[in-house]
């Protein structure tokens, strides 16, 4: 589109300068022509598409361009994707400057949001050889995005792997976000010695993936959440709850090894009680002021108990380590609410409350 647009301008300043030249008006009227052709030609999808950071009305189902996958990519026809707290947070954006900083300070650069994807691969470019056309995919597509829509192109290289067999494409799309997140905090882990795990917001699409990624590695697990999804979380491997409706965890007697805070939504300080000497607390969130990313230097040096916040990674290893922990069945993709393309609003709104359980699905086909 912005391709289109400089041509056009580049069309209008020639035609301007010339105005006066027959000649130079039948060449550009021949450019405008063949122009017109191929935008006649160019075949559209659906797409949601966002011009501007603000609320979740800025997000409008539009027809674009089909993109054409390059040498390294594959093009993904998507059944289903999510709307989660990472498309949230680019397209407040709640992480501020950061945010702007990578992805456009006034104007969003990347219009077409949706990091998670499941569907099956149409085409592929010259050089891959790992995929052909009619696999069945899922992965992750975070900081290039594109996943809102109909097709998306994906790199070989990028976070993408078969679809497990045992799982459904709407399933496939709620696994790799959460799952990914967590593996950060997750892999930090030696959980031969340290056994004892608390998870805060462990209903939530990042705990509820932590909660059954712990399990996997042996680890005794109490979990944070509300009393509606107290059966849920015992059903993912939390060996004791906490309703934090009823009580408050951080008053617990307990110890643990490590406290996981999955929806940030408190501070190290309130938490410091509940870490052994050598424990460590990890939040997915910067906390007050970036504190966190501060506490992490600060105690590293001068506590025993340590702030972590280490930095997400994607890679295809770890998506291809996600499809083999599901074909085992030690992991089960969490789904609250569905939606259709055309309810991208809503179910924005919906994932913006804070309040979803595991993962919001968008089915597209
Ligand atoms: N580090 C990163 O790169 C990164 C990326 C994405 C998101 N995040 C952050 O990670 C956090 C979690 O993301 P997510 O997608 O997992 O969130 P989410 O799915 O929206 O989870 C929220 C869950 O937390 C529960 N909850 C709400 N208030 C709670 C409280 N006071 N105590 C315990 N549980 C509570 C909710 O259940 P109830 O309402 O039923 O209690 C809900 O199930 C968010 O704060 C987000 O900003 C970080």
């Amino acid at each position: 589109m912005e391709f289109d647009i400089s041509i056009y301008v580049l069309i209008s300043l020639i035609s301007f300068g010339h105005n006066l030249g027959t000649k130079q008006k039948d060449v550009t009227q021949n450019i405008g022509e063949k122009m017109a052709i191929r935008q006649e030609k160019q075949i559209l999808m659906k797409a949601v598409v966002y011009t501007r950071y603000g609320p979740p009305e800025v997000l409008q189902l539009k027809e674009v361009g089909k993109p054409t996958p390059t040498d390294d990519q594959v093009l993904i026809k998507v059944h289903a994707t999510t709307v989660n707290r990472t498309d949230c947070g680019f397209r407040k954006p709640e992480y501020g400057f950061i945010v702007r900083v990578i992805n456009g300070l006034f104007r969003p650069r990347k219009k077409i949001l949706g990091s998670e994807f499941a569907g099956e691969i149409e085409a592929i470019g010259k050089d891959i050889t790992a995929f052909k056309p009619g696999d069945s995919v899922f992965g992750l597509s975070t900081g290039r995005f594109g996943a809102h829509a109909e097709y998306v192109c994906i790199p070989e290289k990028g976070s993408i792997a078969i679809k497990p067999a045992n799982m459904s494409y709407e399933d496939a799309a709620a696994v790799c976000d959460g799952l990914m997140l967590a593996m950060t905090y997750i892999r930090k882990i030696d959980f031969q010695n340290s056994k004892e795990i608390l998870v805060n917001g462990a209903s939530g699409s990042i705990g509820s993936a932590c909660v059954q990624l712990a399990k996997c590695y042996g680890a005794k697990i109490t979990a944070v959440c509300n009393t509606k999804n107290i059966g849920l979380v015992r059903s993912l491997g939390a060996e004791r709850v906490i309703d934090y409706t009823k009580d408050d965890f951080t008053q617990d007697n307990q110890i643990y090894d490590v406290v996981i805070d999955a929806v940030g939504k408190s501070s190290f300080f309130r938490r410091k009680r509940l870490l052994k000497p050598g424990g460590v607390y990890y939040s997915t969130d910067l906390g007050f002021l970036a504190q966190n990313i501060f506490l992490a230097l600060w105690t590293r040096v001068f506590s025993s108990k340590k702030v972590k916040f280490p930095i997400p990674k994607e890679s295809n290893k770890d998506i291809e380590f996600f499809k083999e922990i599901i074909e085992a069945g030690k992991y089960k993709a969490i789904i609250d609410r569905r939606y259709s393309l055309d309810q991208i609003v809503e179910a924005t709104r919906y994932v913006e409350t804070g309040q979803k359980t595991g993962n919001v699905i968008i089915t597209i086909l």
